[in-house]
């Protein structure tokens, strides 16, 4: 930023740019459109879309409406989408081997995803365990640690079986040592150099991913243990810099920081120090407390929504996951 002398009051009257809509508009430094998002979606094993509770305005949606929500999203100018599957608690083991069955329900997705609209909406998949084991962790659990090279083995596998699945972007969100580095070696050794990392690179051990939780149904799985072993303590941001440092020096192509509301400064910090693609994640619990705020009348929802996303864009952020996308979109225009 260049440095620049406010003038002094009479001459300089900062409400002057103020003044009017289109003035305001016409100053404005930030703006946000329907490019800037990604939606996230949940898919599952049932025919009908259920509610989750937590998250008002969110649903669980069978393979069809995971489709339909894409092309939705084309139509808005979304360009991508991140699926999540809820894995039914019988299929769920201590190892999360699902993940690596090409058949399993986030593969069958992205495969009618991909037979409806091609590449014409961005497909991201989570490398990560956590929907699939029995504990609910996002790595192998063993004695009561998780094991960190021997999960990355799996992770890579995962990885490629998203990649041939067909999605365009894997995303590690498990925060495990090395995974970036050994995901890219295995997957251009599976030929498929040309699908994208984006790295969970600088993800906090936080209270408000609870709804997101209650979603894919790992919440109760997790129970009483935390992932403060794997994910980031939130009173740092050092290390955040060096987990982002770490993970383009693997071959990470995008990063990710999250929460996003709770880590702005974090945002900023990797955009201004790296000049990387970076997205910021408004999570579930974000997500939550304004619409439930809404829902008692205290906020105005979407007001509230699109403030809390247009910041994060201020912040650095060169792309934000929300739940509101599909709203904000509506009313952005692309
Ligand atoms: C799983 C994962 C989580 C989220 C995205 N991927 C939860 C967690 O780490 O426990 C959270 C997203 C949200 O809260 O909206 N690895």
């Amino acid at each position: 930023m260049t440095a620049s002398f406010p003038g002094r009051f009479p001459d300089t009257r900062l409400r002057r740019l103020r003044r009017h809509d289109w003035l305001r508009r016409a100053v404005a430094e930030t703006t946000l459109s329907a490019a800037d998002l990604v939606w996230p979606l949940f898919v599952h094993d049932h025919r009908a879309p259920v509610a989750v509770p937590s998250m008002p305005g969110v649903e669980r949606l069978p393979i069809e409406g995971v489709v339909r929500a894409a092309a939705e999203a084309v139509r808005l100018g979304i360009p991508a989408i991140a699926v999540f599957p809820v894995t039914e608690p019988t299929l769920k083991t201590d190892d999360g081997r699902l993940a690596l069955d090409p058949d399993n329900l986030v593969c069958r997705t992205v495969h009618a995803i991909k037979r409806e609209l091609g590449d014409t909406v961005g497909i991201i998949c989570d490398v990560a365990l956590d929907p699939y084991t029995t504990h609910g962790h996002d790595g192998l659990l063993v004695d009561g640690r998780i094991l960190n090279d021997e999960t990355v083995e799996v992770l890579v596998r995962q990885a490629v079986v998203l990649a041939e699945a067909g999605c365009h972007v894997v995303a590690p969100s498990d925060m495990m040592d090395g995974r970036v580095g050994a995901i890219r070696e295995h997957l251009d050794a599976a030929g498929h150099e040309g699908v994208c990392i984006l790295s969970y690179a600088a993800k906090y051990a936080s209270a408000f991913y609870g709804p997101f939780r209650d979603a894919v149904g790992s919440k109760a799985a997790l129970g009483v243990t935390d992932k403060k072993t794997y994910q980031m303590d939130p009173a740092n941001t050092d290390e955040a810099l060096r987990e982002v440092a770490l993970d383009l020096a693997e071959g990470a192509d995008m990063v990710m920081v999250k929460p996003a509301g709770t880590a702005l400064d974090i945002v900023h910090r990797v955009k201004t120090t790296f000049g990387v693609p970076t997205f910021a994640y408004q999570v579930s619990g974000e997500y939550a407390m304004i619409q439930a705020a809404a829902a008692n009348g205290w906020l105005d929802g979407p007001a509230a929504a699109l403030e809390s996303v247009l910041v994060m864009k201020r912040a650095g952020a060169d792309g934000i996951l929300t739940y509101f996308a599909p709203e904000l979109a509506r009313s952005l225009g692309s």
